[in-house]
């Protein structure tokens, strides 16, 4: 049985602890964060140890693995230290805010043979995993052009929006990882638009809350990917493919496939699952799945820090092209 600490009681760490204990191949022995009435209670929810330190979460001698879910600021530093004690890392996004300092730390830790994956869990949806298996099997024949759009229902908190480096490396960020992914191709340039159509204050943090951006890949494949921070229907999450030999689209997802007529609708259908925490629930499951699978098999990790890298670099030259109104090379 695998012994795991969770870092990070917030939202996302929640959703990992809980995760952890319904596992039958997991043992979750610890959750830490420094807000210790929060982890007190989600340890006393899942029957584990809580701790504020979450640096010695991860030395604990009955921790093998470690789970990162606490701010970004944070991500580097916990999984250097766990990879220093050769402890393998599930690892949120983004790695990091810092470019230099992300690549630095991926080299540390693959001088340390570390094994780490980067939780974008996004890849684990079931329904984008049936999108990538299509192309892999050449249903849309050659891919031409994706369309991703990416809403969510409402802002963050400002307290969270402050430390999340932005739209692009916080948000955005899981868009140009399933781009990627989907082309099968590094994008090479960027233009991008962004504005602030639903808080105009998020011009003091330097941000924007509605962006779209277009890629290209060297050999001419296109991506658009079209994100707000607010959507008053719910989460909006789809993903549409086009190819030489036809088109795949992915669409958003209800509580119930109910619909009703009444007098005053035709074919109404329950609104839309509202957050991540909903509209992604199993993708965390799949993820988790994965991290470990590939632990037991000694295989390689479906996403990796280097994927983390690449994914930040092409966020940070959306920023300066929406910045500029220059197509930027990546
Ligand atoms: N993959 C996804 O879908 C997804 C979704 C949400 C968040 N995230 C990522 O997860 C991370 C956490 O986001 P969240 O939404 O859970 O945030 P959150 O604010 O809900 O939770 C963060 C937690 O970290 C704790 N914390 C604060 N300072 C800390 C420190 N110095 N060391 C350790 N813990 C500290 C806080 O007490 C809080 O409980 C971010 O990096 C974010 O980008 C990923």
């Amino acid at each position: 049985m695998l012994r795991v600490a969770v870092l990070g009681a917030g939202r996302i760490g929640k959703i990992h602890a809980a995760n952890v204990a319904a596992d039958r191949r997991l043992k979750l022995v610890v959750v830490a964060d420094p807000y210790k009435e929060g982890v007190e209670a989600l340890a006393a929810q899942l029957g584990c140890d809580s701790s504020v330190d979450c640096a010695a979460a991860i030395d604990r001698e009955d921790v093998d693995a470690v789970i990162i879910g606490t701010p970004t600021d944070t991500h580097i530093d916990l999984t250097l230290r766990a990879v220093r004690l050769g402890k393998p890392v599930l690892c949120e996004k983004p790695i990091d805010l810092d470019i230099e300092r992300a690549l630095a730390a991926v080299e540390e830790i693959e001088r340390h043979h570390g094994t780490v994956m980067l939780a974008f869990n996004r890849r684990f949806d079931p329904d984008a995993m049936r999108v990538k298996q299509a192309i892999e099997d050449g249903e849309v024949g050659d891919v031409r052009q994706i369309v991703i759009t990416s809403r969510d229902p409402g802002l963050a908190p400002t307290e969270y929006l402050r430390h999340s480096g932005g739209i692009f490396r916080d948000m955005t960020i899981h868009d140009f990882d399933t781009a990627r992914w989907l082309l099968g191709e590094e994008p090479v340039e960027v233009m991008a638009m962004g504005n602030r159509l639903v808080d105009p204050a998020l011009e003091a943090l330097g941000d924007y809350d509605s962006v779209m951006v277009l890629l290209r890949t060297a050999s001419g494949k296109q991506c658009h990917i079209n994100g707000s921070r607010q959507a008053v229907y719910g989460f909006d999450q789809r993903l549409e493919v086009f190819g030489s030999k036809g088109m795949l689209l992915n669409d958003n997802h209800r509580p119930t496939t109910l619909r009703r007529w009444t007098s005053g609708a035709t074919d109404a259908r329950e609104p839309l699952l509202n957050f991540f925490l909903e509209r992604h629930a199993d993708s965390y499951k799949v993820e988790l799945d994965r991290f470990v699978t590939a632990l037991e098999g000694k295989t390689p990790m479906p996403a990796t820090p280097r994927d983390g890298i690449r994914a930040l670099r092409i966020a940070n030259c959306a920023f300066e092209a929406a910045e500029t109104g220059r197509c930027v090379k990546i």
